[in-house]
């Protein structure tokens, strides 16, 4: 994200509501690591914010409307302050709607707001286009409001504007990692405490981003139906275990062999995602305490596996990505990242070969799917969430 994206924002803002913001913020999108699904289920993540995101800037109006500005496309939508409803015509701005309504029992004022919203997170990619406009929102409103939520409350917030004003039942994992981003580091998240701990990278490490066509929409009920199953299939181990079961984290994958033959296949077979999953991240922190990237790299493997063939939420594009990356011995590791379904998948590499392999990545993609080619970056786990200070 760079500060001409800032600068450029401040114009647009002028010429769109002819004043100046009062506040603005920032917040970036997110990849993941390693530990898909793993959130709602009360387990683990390693997750990065990545150097790309999204500016909300703001002004109120003293009005009782709210106005909002996409700066990517100069959508225009409103709503009224008092009464923030979700808006069937205007999709990105409901994200937005969604925050200010949850924030808003805490505000004195009802007043309205002219917000103008850009960004360069790109859309339908499983980067989290949609936390970054949650948390630069909420942020920004804070500021305009003289809130101060927690960064905890704020995440949530902005996950109760997904379930609520969008229709996603995601976990926290997005809100999380878009405030908790540090440069250089992973963030490790325990769901269920809710502890999160920076985790360094260390030199030898780099991760390149492959962002494959095939859309990537949560919306559709995929996410809602896989959550479903992870829940009942809980409930199914607290009857058959003798200890507690409150969230698949309860379960370990030695009980899920013993015990998944009584339950319904397919809920069993979901379930054994997220359960690999949470022992797969405790594996993974220990290999980068230890620097073995050999090790983390067959774990993203490994995960990638798992979601092809427990979760199904793989696609033939992101397998694609995985098994040209299986043919690259520069490539330690490769997996999907995020809701899945499209979107990017996450490839490990030794930053010196980052060059070569993703030259060597994308004509294996090529080799692979006739379309759009697979566009290749490198990422780098950058800062989070942050109020700008206005100039
Ligand atoms: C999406 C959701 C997250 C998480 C991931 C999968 O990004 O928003 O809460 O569940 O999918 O790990």
């Amino acid at each position: 994200m760079t500060a001409t994206l800032q600068t450029s924002a401040a114009d647009t803002f002028r010429k769109a509501f002819r004043k100046s913001h009062t506040a603005a913020a920032y917040a970036p999108g997110r990849v993941e690591i390693l530990g898909n699904h793993t959130d709602y289920n009360e387990g683990f993540v390693l997750s990065a914010a990545i150097d790309s995101g999204t500016y909300c800037l703001a002004a109120r109006n003293g009005s009782g409307t709210c106005r909002l500005v996409a700066g990517n496309s100069m959508d225009q939508a409103s709503f009224a302050a008092d009464k923030p409803l979700p808006t069937p015509n205007h999709p990105w701005a409901n994200y937005v709607i969604g925050v200010f309504a949850g924030l808003l029992p805490r505000a004195k004022a009802t007043d309205g707001f002219d917000g103008l919203i850009v960004g360069d997170v790109p859309l339908g990619a499983g980067l989290s286009s949609s936390a970054a406009l949650e948390i630069s929102a909420g942020l920004a409103l804070a500021q305009l409001y003289g809130l101060q939520p927690s960064a905890l409350e704020l995440a949530r917030i902005g996950q109760r504007a997904e379930h609520e004003y969008v229709g996603v039942k995601c976990g926290l994992l997005d809100q999380i990692s878009s405030i908790f981003g540090q440069p250089d580091h992973l963030v490790m998240t325990d769901f269920r405490s809710l502890d999160v701990t920076p985790v360094p990278l260390g030199k030898d490490a780099a991760f390149l981003m492959c962002r494959t066509h095939a859309r990537h929409a949560l919306v559709d009920g995929e996410y809602n139906a896989r959550r479903k199953h992870c829940e009942e299939a809980a409930q199914h181990f607290a009857k058959v275990l003798a200890h507690p079961v409150l969230a698949l984290r309860d379960v370990s994958w030695a009980e899920w062999e013993q015990h998944q033959g009584g339950m319904d296949p397919i809920a069993a077979r979901r379930a054994a995602h997220p359960i690999g999953e949470n022992e797969r991240v405790l594996q993974g922190r220990e290999c980068l305490a230890h620097g073995d990237l050999i090790a983390f790299g067959k774990l993203m493997y490994a995960s990638h596996d798992s979601s092809r063939t427990y979760f199904e939420n793989s696609c033939r594009e992101l397998d694609a990505v995985v098994d040209a990356a299986r043919g690259i011995p520069l490539i330690l590791g490769a997996r999907l990242s995020g809701g899945g379904f499209g979107g990017s998948a996450v490839a490990l590499v030794h930053p010196r070969d980052v060059d070569p392999a993703s030259r060597a990545l994308q004509q294996g993609y090529a080799r692979r799917i006739s379309g759009p080619p697979c566009d290749i970056r490198p990422l780098r786990a950058s800062a989070g969430a942050r109020v700008l200070t206005i100039t």
